[in-house]
């Protein structure tokens, strides 16, 4: 069977991208991440890339005159590796109406609440200054507006009262570790689809009183 031919863009310390290339290692995992693009030269996941043995190209979007230039050497790279999804994993630039129109349903984020709360930066700080005792993180397709999109995977998180932003960020980011391979998994098999700005997932895995109560 061929594997869908993945790319991860990220801009940091690429954990989520080493949770996917871990998924990816297993023989019988149905995509395989043939490039990685970082926008910044210094990025931490740049390393975890290149150990794995996969191509890593570096975009700098300092280089580049404005966001719509920086977009169309991104959309070159990826057609030139035929990339058939891309995957956000940290990616820290806002993407234009237009990259992210040319690959609508081809490209997905993660972000670590559970949307459509706590859209934008620092999304656990967010939860913990609501004071929420669940959050968690969600796996999307992406839309032109930020951190909008048909859901695909989501993970609830507990929140503890004696929680800081960095705590609950390190719980949130393991739960993300679980969530984003599970979806790349979902989309390679041929299992999500969607229907008015709604992802339907196929068989999919699900129990009625599987409920999380925090405080217990
Ligand atoms: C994650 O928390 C993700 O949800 C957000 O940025 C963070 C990236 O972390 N979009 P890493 O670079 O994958 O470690």
């Amino acid at each position: 069977m061929a594997r869908l031919k993945v790319a991860v863009l990220i801009s940091g310390s690429g954990t989520n991208l080493q949770a996917l290339i871990d998924a990816c290692a297993a023989p019988d995992f149905p995509a395989e991440i043939t490039k990685v693009i970082s926008n910044r030269p210094n990025a931490g996941g740049i390393a975890r890339a290149e150990r794995a043995g996969i191509a890593v190209q570096v975009i700098d979007h300092k280089t580049f005159a404005d966001r719509r230039a920086f977009d169309a050497a991104l959309d070159d790279a990826l057609r030139a590796s035929d990339i058939e999804l891309v995957c956000l994993a940290g990616f820290m630039r806002l993407l234009t109406e237009e990259f992210v129109n040319r690959w609508h349903d081809r490209l997905i984020n993660i972000h670590p609440s559970l949307l459509p709360s706590f859209k934008g930066l620092h999304a656990a700080g967010q939860a913990v200054a609501a004071g929420v005792r669940i959050t968690g993180c969600t796996v999307h397709f992406v839309r032109a507006e930020m951190d909008s999109g048909p859901i695909i995977v989501q993970a609830a998180v507990p929140v503890k009262s004696s929680d800081t932003e960095e705590s609950l960020q390190a719980r949130i980011q393991r739960a993300e570790h679980l969530c984003y391979p599970q979806a790349l998994k979902l989309i390679a098999e041929g299992r999500v689809q969607v229907a008015g700005e709604k992802a339907r997932v196929k068989d999919d895995g699900f129990a009625e009183d599987n409920r999380l109560i925090n405080p217990t």
